[in-house]
């Protein structure tokens, strides 16, 4: 394909970054803003094209080594390369650009609030095991090609802990000469291994997936015994992780971790979910709770409310809340950790938020938050919330465009947005979060 030398401009979505020679769009990877690189185009579109840059011409001064030896091989981090204050103007710059044309915008968008610390901060990492010349490495994904592992050990989004339980396996593993599982001959034992920590309550769980019970894995509770508060492995040959029900024995401990947030604690499972960045999590949730808190609200929904942490800030501020959540393994999660926190005032409900038409109307909140996966508020769902029109809502939101076209029919229908607080809860990758405040300025409902 041809090679071209191009001028980045901005960081686009996906973690490219955009240049518009003689007018035609091309998203490159691998530059950052400024800087002029050689590129190969990789696809050409009608109106776009894709590129890789393969040598920087002239370098951004936010350009730096990548901290980590794997960072370009492993598919985890986008940014590395850039320096994090850079990390944090390019997320807010494709925030403010995907909310242009709202009222307010861009005076009521906030700076991105990140991490003091932007290393060390995963409290769940999960490792593939693969071969390489014959040797069995434990690892990360390589980036376009899932099926190949670069090695982990030196990965910095991991705790110090995490990284001896990597190499500690490893050295199990191979010292039992355990093969590895290969998905296309469908032969061999094993698959991957999923460490959660507990940040703030320092308990740790080591979960082995494997494609059938091996006698050697009694002896992994002896080998992380120091490291890890429990030991769990399952036994399926499922792609990708998830262990299906009856597939999991617990080798040693209760089988679950916790985790502080704010003074609440949270059960943690092997099949549970929860935020992967703790101190941030307690800055959104805190969040969350301090802006429901200035609307003294006595009745407040959580909608998409998973293992519950929002209900349970709520819980905190208004006297009544109800969760409302489609997943029914994460209800029951919900419903544990409002019973580990005595929250008599938060109620679960097991419902597809775009059935809960009624169920809105009728609990006639004055808060609402909403913190939908990355299609955002599907339209019936929407479409309940205004019908509701709850005085105040509060959008968490983890995908830009989808917030943009969703604030859009919230103002269309009478809504204020009051403010918009980005958050970086994934460090070095391009995922950005935001918090958006609004008031209802139209009365009705
Ligand atoms: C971004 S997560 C938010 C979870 C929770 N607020 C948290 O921070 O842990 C989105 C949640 O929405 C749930 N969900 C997805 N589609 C749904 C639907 N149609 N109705 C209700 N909940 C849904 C998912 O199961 C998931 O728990």
């Amino acid at each position: 394909m041809r090679e071209l030398e191009l001028t980045a401009e901005k960081m686009v979505a996906e973690g490219r970054a955009l240049a518009r020679p003689d007018g035609f769009v091309i998203f490159i990877e691998g530059a950052l803003p400024g800087e002029r690189v050689r590129a190969r185009i990789t696809q050409r579109k009608k109106s776009f094209a894709f590129a890789q840059a393969l040598e920087v011409l002239e370098p951004s001064p936010d350009r730096q080594a990548a901290p980590c030896p794997v960072f370009g091989e492993c598919g985890g981090c986008a940014f590395q390369h850039m320096a994090y204050p850079a990390q944090l103007r390019a997320k807010h710059g494709i925030l403010l650009e995907a909310l242009y044309g709202l009222p307010g915008v861009p005076g009521i968008v906030a700076e991105p609030l990140g991490m003091v610390e932007p290393f060390h901060f995963r409290n769940k990492m999960g490792f593939a095991f693969g071969m390489t010349e014959g040797r069995i490495v434990l690892g990360l994904h390589r980036r376009g090609n899932w099926r190949s592992v670069v090695t982990a050990g030196a990965c910095l989004l991991q705790s110090p802990e995490s990284r001896e339980i990597l190499a500690r396996v490893r050295t199990f593993v191979q010292e039992h000469d355990l093969p590895v599982y290969d998905e296309k001959r469908r032969a061999g034992l094993l698959r991957h291994l999923v460490v959660r920590e507990g940040k703030l309550t320092g308990e740790r769980m080591v979960h082995l997936h494997a494609a059938e019970r091996h006698l050697a894995f009694e002896q992994l509770p002896a080998v992380v015994g120091d490291l890890a508060t429990t030991v769990l492995a399952s036994f399926h040959t499922r792609v990708p992780e998830a262990a299906p029900p009856g597939s999991t024995v617990v080798l040693s401990g209760p089988g679950l971790i916790h985790e502080r947030l704010n003074g609440f604690l949270f059960e943690i499972g092997p099949a549970t979910f929860f935020q992967t960045n703790t101190l941030q999590g307690e800055r959104l949730f805190g969040l969350v709770r301090d802006w429901a808190a200035s609307g003294r609200p006595e009745r407040a929904v959580d909608l998409y409310a998973g293992t519950g942490p929002i209900a349970i800030h709520l819980g905190a501020v208004s006297q009544q809340v109800l969760g409302i959540e489609s997943h029914a393994p994460s209800v029951d999660a919900a419903r544990r950790n409002v019973e580990l926190n005595s929250l008599a005032n938060v109620r679960m409900v097991c419902a597809k938020a775009e059935r809960v038409g009624e169920t809105l109307r009728e609990e006639r909140a004055d808060l609402v938050v909403v913190d939908p996966p990355r299609p955002g508020l599907n339209p019936k769902a929407l479409a309940a919330l205004l019908a509701a029109a709850p005085p105040h809502v509060i959008y968490v939101s983890c995908n830009p465009a989808t917030l943009a076209r969703d604030l859009a029919g919230m103002v269309e229908a009478g809504y204020g947005i009051e403010q918009v607080q980005p958050l970086d809860m994934f460090p070095h990758t391009f995922h950005i979060e935001a918090v958006v405040r609004l008031e209802r300025k139209i009365k009705g409902g």
